[in-house]
């Protein structure tokens, strides 16, 4: 089995990417996670990524020309890490169609919630709003309609009495990060 080569894209926290980097290092684990890159430089999960050894690189749009180019030049710094599977891990740009077709089939996101209900942000918040009585988390292929791709997997939570959108994230949040190691296992397994 060759491992599936893996490049994570981050905007901030990265306790999604954290969770991929954990499961990646049991020896029968499809996938390795080869380079983490950000579109911000303060994002906290590069720091967490360099210190377990993994490449890392930031690139800010506002920086480029035209997001043509930003996404173009996300390109070539994967290709450089000879990436195979691309993650997306509270990556919060919207990706532009050439980028997209690019690893089309090749490239996952985690969305929090339970597709599709509740594309874009504030998911929590709008499915308390609703009254929603479960909520969960979801991932999906990346197309270029917004978290319109298609579910690889899914975990359900319950909405308790007294929720907030604080404590829905949290509970939301464990589930996360327990299928999007397992949703990659199955792409990698799937690509060999
Ligand atoms: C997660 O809730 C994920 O579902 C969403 O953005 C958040 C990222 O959190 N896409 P983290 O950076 O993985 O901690």
């Amino acid at each position: 089995m060759s491992r599936k080569r893996v490049g994570i894209l981050i905007s901030g926290r990265g306790s999604n990417m954290s969770a991929l980097i954990a499961a990646a290092k049991a020896p029968d684990y499809p996938a390795e996670i080869v380079g983490v890159l950000s579109n911000r430089a303060a994002a906290p999960g590069l720091v967490i990524a360099a210190a377990e050894g993994i490449a890392t690189a930031s690139l800010a749009q506002s920086k480029f020309f035209s997001r043509d180019m930003f996404e173009d030049t996300m390109t070539l710094v994967l290709e450089s890490w000879e990436v195979d599977i691309v993650c997306l891990a509270g990556f919060m740009r919207i990706l532009g169609e050439d980028f997209v077709h690019r690893w089309e089939g090749r490239m996952i996101n985690i969305h929090p919630s339970l597709l599709p209900l509740y594309k874009g942000l504030d998911t929590h918040a709008r499915a308390l709003a609703d009254g929603a009585s479960e909520h969960g988390c979801t991932v999906h292929f990346v197309t270029p309609g917004l978290d319109e791709g298609e579910p690889i997997l899914q975990a359900r939570v319950p909405v308790l009495p007294g929720d907030t959108p604080e404590s829905l994230s949290a509970r939301v949040l464990i589930e996360e990060h327990r299928i999007y190691p397992e949703a990659l296992r199955l792409l990698a397994t799937s690509l060999q």
